[in-house]
């Protein structure tokens, strides 16, 4: 397992180009499923879970080529077959469960491992198979797998009692062929649910309001291939604007939309950070006396959940107390006993964490627990004296393309140690 060794204290400056989001292109290499043609994605993340989806799809015999220089993912989907799919590929992955929709719409029904819950939560998937059931479809849970069957999609109106991303996306994946118009009403609306219903309509799908609350779907007869780049990934901005700010730096961050980091841009600007968007770049200067600040997860256009480890990271260092405040995910501050490793003064109250500000933070080795968190303890890493070192920093890979070059060419004394 590799591990990422920091010596901390120094200042960031430069500028990181950020690469496309892994939260959209997991939810567009599924989408392929149904058009029984061929589909490109340009400007494709070379992540860890975007090779793991990529051979979950080719598990089920469609051809998958990875072009990594070109970032360019080519994807033929016309002989795929529905046989069950690698159980152990599934469990790996609990996006893997997107492909559920588009198997039901293209062969009426799927059989699929149950996805496995993860450390930031059981991750259930109940309004998932709710908006199935609303579609038609006949669903057996047993012996650890789905199984999903419908006679025809009918479409009809589904309310989500929460907005959830991956229900959201399945809903629109199961309903894009079916007979009629489909409403998903409460529904998610986070910058890759409107990014998949752009892929969608590219592949001839009818939809409207994806990114909205309400989302209407009219059923089509059939989708053909597109070629796409999907949206920047607005976690990984986000996640360079904490680092930069734990260092107190200046930077520019390129490849951004203003309208997705709307609600990351506001909660540090409250915390005394300067930023300053120019089209699709911004800077961000963190040169300045920063204040504590609280802050609430929420479903977009909410505070992220994705971004609050690393927000605790950053906040660590801030005089005065912070307290975040996590409502999406039940168990997301497994980072806090790693980061008190390092002198943080962070403590949990059921779902709230309070954080103390302290002057310095000390190099330790830590453990990254889940994706976010790894980022944040390496965030840690930037900020603390002496030396960190980062273990199974496979978790970061899953959702981060090489952070410590990207982080090397900004200035930081980082490198990866391969184990
Ligand atoms: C997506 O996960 C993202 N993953 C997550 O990013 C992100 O944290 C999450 O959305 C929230 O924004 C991908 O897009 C691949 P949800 P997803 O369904 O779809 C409850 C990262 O770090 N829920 O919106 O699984 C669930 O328990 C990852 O990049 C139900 O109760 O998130 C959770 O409390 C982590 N029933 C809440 O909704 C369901 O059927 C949010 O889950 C589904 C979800």
């Amino acid at each position: 397992m590799d591990k990422i060794l920091i010596r901390g204290g120094k200042r960031l400056r430069g500028e990181v180009n950020i690469s496309s989001a892994k939260n959209s292109v997991l939810p567009l290499i599924a989408a392929t499923l149904l058009s029984g043609d061929k589909c490109i994605i340009d400007n494709a993340p070379m992540l860890d879970d975007v090779f793991v989806i990529n051979d979950l799809l080719r598990s089920i015999n469609a051809d998958v080529k990875i072009d990594e220089k070109l970032q360019r993912v080519t994807i033929d989907t016309s002989n795929i077959n529905r046989c069950e799919p690698n159980g152990e590929l599934v469990r790996k992955m609990r996006a893997s469960f997107l492909i559920m929709g588009p198997m039901i719409s293209r062969f009426g029904g799927f059989k699929l491992s149950l996805p496995g819950g993860c450390n930031i939560g059981t991750r259930p998937i109940d309004l998932h198979l709710k908006g199935f059931n609303a579609l038609g479809v006949k669903v057996n849970i047993g012996h650890g797998y789905v199984e999903a069957y419908a006679d025809r999609l009918k479409g009809d109106k589904v309310y989500l009692d929460f907005p959830s991303v991956g229900a959201t996306e399945n809903i629109m994946m199961a309903a894009v062929m079916a007979e009629g118009e489909t409403i998903i009403e409460n529904a998610a609306e986070e910058p890759e649910i409107e990014d998949l219903g752009n892929f969608l309509n590219s592949m001839g799908a009818n939809i409207t309001g994806a990114g909205s609350g309400n989302i209407h779907i009219y059923g089509v007869r059939n989708l053909k291939g597109t070629t796409y780049k999907p949206i920047y990934d607005r976690i990984e901005a986000g996640t360079f604007m904490a680092a930069a700010i734990a260092t107190r730096s200046k930077i520019k961050i390129n490849g951004i939309k203003e309208e997705h980091l709307k609600p990351i841009i506001a909660k540090l600007a409250e915390a005394g950070v300067y930023i300053k968007v120019d089209g699709e770049s911004l800077i961000i200067d963190a040169d300045r006396k920063l204040k504590a600040i609280d802050i609430k997860t929420m479903p977009y256009p909410g505070f992220p959940t994705d971004m609050q480890s690393q927000m605790a990271a950053v906040l660590s260092t801030v005089e005065g107390t912070s307290i975040i405040t996590e409502t999406i995910f039940e168990n997301r501050f497994m980072y806090a006993s790693e980061m008190k490793r390092m002198g943080a003064n962070i403590k949990i109250d059921g779902r709230s964490a309070i954080i103390e500000g302290v002057p310095k933070l000390t190099g330790a080795e830590v453990r990254a627990t889940d994706l976010r968190a790894g980022a944040a303890l390496i965030i840690e890493g930037l900020s603390a004296e002496g030396e960190t070192q980062v273990l199974d920093i496979y978790h970061v890979d899953r959702g981060y393309v090489s952070i410590e070059e990207k982080l090397k060419k900004l200035g930081a004394d980082i490198e990866r140690v391969k184990q």
